[in-house]
């Protein structure tokens, strides 16, 4: 494995991490939805955990975390940006909007932290030695969490759409009535939405 890679991808799970308690807390001013609210405030508490994981691992991996590399630039400048889109919403458009905006915000964000936690796993499979048992330790803690952000988001962000566009919605939608946790999980409960109207 190329270590320094590893270590590039470290730092970006760590801005990813740190840019996304910003971009929750940014996003909790925008919803409306009193479960939608609720389920990011458990989201936003998570993602501060998984900022001292990674914190953690960079302490046993002897990685200084304010090192400032490329890839971290980006994906801080990329929070930043989905920051910014929130505000954009809440000071022009209808609450309504600024919720969607919100919700789509945090789909792009959680599409980069699962990305980044699933490509750790791959890595935890292959490093050896205290490095491995590291990366695998944080995987574990981490990774149903991650898809849990990213299934159920997706899901809130359709159904969202759906009853703006003004057409009947699945609210809680059915990622998360039936507690998805995988991808193909998110494809069965998105198929079942017809019969879950
Ligand atoms: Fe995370
Ligand atoms: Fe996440």
């Amino acid at each position: 494995m190329e270590k320094e890679q590893l270590h590039g991808l470290l730092y970006q799970a760590l801005e990813t991490e740190q840019g996304g308690i910003k971009i929750y807390s940014k996003a909790l001013e925008c919803v409306q939805n009193e479960d939608l609210k609720e389920e990011w405030t458990e989201y936003l508490s998570q993602t501060r955990n998984h900022e001292r994981i990674v914190l953690e691992t960079f302490e046993k991996l002897g990685l200084d975390p304010v090192v400032e590399t490329p890839g971290r630039k980006v994906c801080r400048h990329i929070g930043q940006s989905l920051v910014k889109a929130m505000d954009m919403a809440l000071a022009e458009g209808t609450p309504e909007e600024a919720e969607l905006v919100a919700a789509e915000c945090v789909v792009l964000a959680e599409t980069k932290d699962h990305l980044n936690w699933e490509l750790i796993g791959e890595c935890g499979k292959k490093a050896k030695g205290d490095d491995g048992k590291a990366l695998r330790e944080a995987h574990e803690e981490v990774e149903e969490e991650e898809d849990e952000h990213l299934y159920h988001t997706t899901g809130w962000t359709r159904e969202l759409w759906i009853q703006a566009l003004g057409m009947p919605a699945v609210l809680p939608p059915p990622e998360e009535e039936k507690e998805v946790k995988t991808a193909i999980g998110a494809a069965r409960a998105k198929q079942s939405r017809k019969e879950m109207l």
